[in-house]
């Protein structure tokens, strides 16, 4: 069975059809990318995909099971996690805060509930801030484990929000574009980052500009344009669609 499948995905805001009637299955231990041009559609189909936007129609079923209606948070602990194409840091808190929320959203109601148990908080938030140093370690970030997040330059924070979608030990893990506004140096970091996450067995999901970063990473490649699905397969096949050398990669 598929691991994430989405049957007639769409949804419109007044009459701009974001995402129009979408579809595709996929399996787990791959890693996909969705590419197409300025407003083609991918942030909208990951905000559909984890619950932040309600579609105007289809579905989403993750292990056959329908997401319909299910709030971000409970696709969260389903084991969908993602970043934003901007940054959604707390700057106000620690870096390691910031991975904490992360293994925070992870844990039940009723777990969060036995946490205001003294002494079990202290336990717990010990537990988790060790873990969430791990998750630092394992983005790179090891030297920034005390440091506050306003104080890191902006490359360092694209991997703390990796590293805080880490923390929440997602089979699926939806990133959006993260390597914007990296120089060539740090988006080689975050390609090697990537690598390491999906050899660790999750399934990864990037959306990305950078084309040699997509080829490169990519088992599948979902390419969108208007809204709709111009093509799916695999680097070569997508490079080779003359459909999308017209409308994507030839204006490129
Ligand atoms: N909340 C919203 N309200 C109204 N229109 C929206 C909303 N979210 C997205 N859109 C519109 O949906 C379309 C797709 O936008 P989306 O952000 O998904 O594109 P994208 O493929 O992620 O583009 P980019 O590569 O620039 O990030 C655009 O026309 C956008 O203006
Ligand atoms: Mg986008």
């Amino acid at each position: 069975m598929a691991l994430l499948e989405v049957k007639d995905l769409s949804i419109h805001f007044g009459g701009v059809k974001a995402v129009d009637s979408i579809d595709f299955s996929w399996d787990a231990g791959k890693v996909y990318s969705v590419i197409g041009p300025n407003g083609a559609g991918k942030t909208t189909l990951f905000n559909m995909i984890t619950g932040l936007y309600k579609p105007s129609r289809g579905e989403v079923y993750l292990d056959g099971q329908s997401m319909a209606g299910k709030s971000p948070h409970v696709l969260a602990q389903m084991g969908m996690a993602r970043t934003f194409q901007n940054l959604q840091i707390f700057m106000n808190m620690g870096a390691l805060e910031n991975v904490m929320v992360g293994a925070h959203l992870r844990l039940d109601r009723s777990v969060m509930k036995g946490l205001f148990a003294w002494p079990r908080l202290r336990r717990a938030d010990q537990a988790l801030r060790e873990e969430a140093a791990d998750w630092m370690d394992f983005v790179g970030l090891k030297s920034a484990v005390s440091a506050r997040a306003h104080s890191l330059p902006y490359g360092a924070l694209k991997r703390l929000e990796i590293a805080r979608a880490l923390a929440m030990k997602p089979r699926l893990i939806f990133l959006d574009e993260p390597a914007a506004g990296l120089n060539a140096t740090e988006t080689e970091e975050v390609v090697a980052l990537i690598r390491k996450i999906a050899d660790s067995g999750m399934t990864v999901v990037l959306v990305e500009h950078d084309m040699k970063m997509v080829m490169s990473l990519s088992d599948r490649i979902l390419v969108m344009d208007s809204g709709k699905k111009l093509a799916e397969g695999t680097a070569v096949e997508v490079r080779q669609n003359p459909a999308v050398i017209a409308a994507y990669l030839g204006g490129h």
